[in-house]
């Protein structure tokens, strides 16, 4: 399924990288490079750098990085051969597809098919006698009929083979209803529809594209619901529950809820913003999903144990992001037996009603604040010693704020629920940021003072074995993609003789390039690597390496990485090496480059 390389050159060179990421990430220059916010985690300072010389990107702060194919693979969300079209597209060109390429594409187009095909007929089983238990649960919910529509609730049938026999006949196979998730394979090899007598939500990506579905049961059986699994065109940490129809609203915020039922009942309500995920905590790929459309997010999870901790573990991914952050808590219900009970965003509309919904809505609180509360709640404040705590607890939390007048304002906050000085708690916030920093500078200059922990790739299969060797193995590569003309023409070393593997074997493959009279560049590469391997790659050949002693750097980089890939193979060290590797040591300057015996 390979696109002829001669044609990847061409695409990466009509797409430049910084014409490209500027669609999508607004890029200022700072020397060489340009830098912006990382689209790919959520900061406050640029980390992320496009170099406009060497085609990639690269963010400092995850350390993902790769040419512009990855980069449209990650930010579109697309398999490479997708990613190649829609940049062929962008720039004009044609594809030359092959057979292999056009099957995979038709057969994604086939699933989605097949879901928009399913989709439709529960819509129309919900209108037939057979949909008449789901009607009935829906009336029980209160959901209209016009919400249903919009949402293209449908009913699954109470029958075995009700999808798989409407499915067939619609000329889809039982390998594609499988794929799909829509049927489950029994131990005889038979087939039965994995959705049987349950409400069903059809979960529908931005573009607008069927990919998976949700199904509720009618009553209190387990498991309450049934969700697609992972499919070629499914995966539920890409994908939120009702985004496609709060990407348009007026709003300027979007509500993050817990459940389905949760989004429909708000969006009926009149809060058209409002999106759940499909049973995960939020993640970074949604939040990066989410930024396109607003900057502003309401947690809006269950007022339960396990929505406190959604909410918690939420506001640790959007900390320091650019998004600001509000929590809405929903307030415990009184049964008429006078018991408290939990209640979530359904709930609440049902027996509170919308407008006190959206004075929530406008008086809820930001994530300092919730924070804070929950600090607060830990400790009985009445008691000296619980407020001392209190105070060193919550002094703590204010320190990571980065807004000093952030800092001042919930000093202050915090001052009155412990009933101390203003004073007294800004001081204590003060030593706390004190702390904070001079822990920040220790863990750098371990860092930097371990550079061998630094070098190490993040990926455990990636680890390099030996650190001296792959350090000059990185610097090769270097090298060979910022100035090919400092190489011989014929290989200084073999694949064999790198330590890492992937450092080997981008050798061999950017050798191919410059061997066949390309340029040696990683961004026409990306086919060959996966994502983590990129990115570990990037993060090599953004580093600076000076030009002006390239020669001397590379003969000393080989000199390395032959040293020791013969110190590998049974010991048989060649006195000759072993003999500059002593001078080296005792002159501290490179020694001589060895040819390729
Ligand atoms: P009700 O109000 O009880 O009808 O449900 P809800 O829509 O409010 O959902 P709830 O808050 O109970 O659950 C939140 C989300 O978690 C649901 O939308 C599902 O995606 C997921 N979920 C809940 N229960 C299950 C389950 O039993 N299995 C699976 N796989 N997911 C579940
Ligand atoms: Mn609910």
């Amino acid at each position: 399924m390979a696109f002829p390389q001669g044609f990847l050159d061409e695409l990466v060179a009509r797409n430049d990288i910084v014409d490209v990421v500027s669609g999508y990430v607004q890029l200022t220059r700072k020397g060489a490079n340009l830098f912006g916010l990382c689209p790919f985690h959520s900061e406050k300072t640029g980390s992320f750098s496009v170099s406009p010389d060497k085609q990639i990107y690269y963010c400092f702060g995850c350390k993902r990085g790769g040419g512009v194919i990855n980069f449209i693979m990650e930010e579109e969300n697309l398999p490479f051969p997708d990613a190649v079209r829609f940049l062929a597209k962008r720039a004009g060109m044609e594809v030359p597809e092959e057979d292999g390429d056009r099957e995979a594409g038709r057969r994604r187009q086939r699933l989605l098919d097949l879901n928009r095909d399913a989709a439709r007929f529960y819509y129309r089983t919900l209108q037939q006698p057979e949909g008449r238990a789901v009607q009935e649960y829906l009336d029980r919910r209160k959901i209209r009929k016009a919400t249903a529509v919009n949402f293209g609730l449908g009913a699954s049938p109470d029958a075995w083979d009700a999808l798989i026999l409407a499915m067939t006949k619609q000329g889809y196979t039982k390998a594609e209803l499988l794929e799909a998730g829509l049927a489950v394979q029994n131990r005889n090899g038979g087939l039965y529809d994995k959705f049987r007598n349950r409400l069903m939500f059809p979960v529908i990506d931005v573009r607008g594209d069927v990919v998976a579905f949700g199904g509720r049961v009618l009553d209190k059986s387990e498991p309450k619901y049934m969700n697609s699994q992972e499919t070629p065109v499914y995966s539920k940490r890409r994908v939120l529950y009702g985004l496609n129809l709060a990407k348009k609203s007026k709003r300027p915020n979007i509500i993050l809820c817990e459940g389905n039922i949760d989004v429909v009942t708000l969006h009926q309500a009149g809060f058209d913003n409002a999106v759940a995920s499909m049973g995960t905590a939020l993640t970074v790929e949604q939040t990066r999903l989410l930024s396109r459309f607003t900057k502003e997010l309401v947690l809006c999870y269950d007022n339960d144990n396990a929505g406190r901790i959604a909410t918690e573990r939420a506001l640790e991914i959007l900390n320091n992001s650019e998004f600001s952050v509000k929590v809405l808590q929903l307030p415990r219900r009184r049964t008429e037996d006078g018991e408290l009970v939990k209640q979530d965003a359904d709930d609440f509309i049902k027996f509170q009603g919308k407008d006190a919904f959206e004075a929530l809505l406008t008086g809820s609180e930001n994530g300092i604040e919730f924070r804070m509360a929950q600090i607060a709640g830990k400790y009985d404040l009445s008691g000296d010693e619980a407020r001392v705590a209190y105070c060193e607890e919550v002094s703590e939390l204010l320190s990571a704020l980065a807004n000093p007048v952030e800092r001042e304002i919930y000093a202050t906050r915090a001052a009155e629920t412990a009933k101390i000085t203003p004073e007294a708690m800004k001081l204590e916030v003060q030593r706390a940021l004190r702390r904070r920093n001079s822990r920040e500078k220790r863990q750098e200059l371990r860092r930097d003072l371990n550079p061998a922990a630094q070098l190490q790739p993040k990926e455990r299969e990636l680890r390099y074995d030996n650190i001296r060797s792959a350090r000059a193995e990185e610097g090769v590569l270097r090298l060979l993609t910022q100035d090919a003309s400092l190489f011989p023409d014929a290989p200084p070393l073999t694949e064999e003789q790198f330590s890492s593997p992937l450092l080997g074997r981008a050798f061999r493959l950017l050798w191919q390039a410059k061997a066949a009279g390309r340029v040696p560049s990683l961004p026409a590469l990306g086919e060959q690597f996966s994502q983590e391997e990129m990115n570990h790659l990037t993060g090599i050949c953004q580093q600076p390496e000076s030009l002006k002693n390239g020669r001397q750097a590379l003969a000393d980089y080989i000199r390395i990485v032959q040293a020791e890939a013969a110190k590998r193979s049974g010991g048989a060290v060649d006195p000759l090496l072993a003999a500059t590797e002593k001078y080296k040591d005792k002159k501290g300057t490179g020694g001589k480059q060895h040819g390729n015996e």
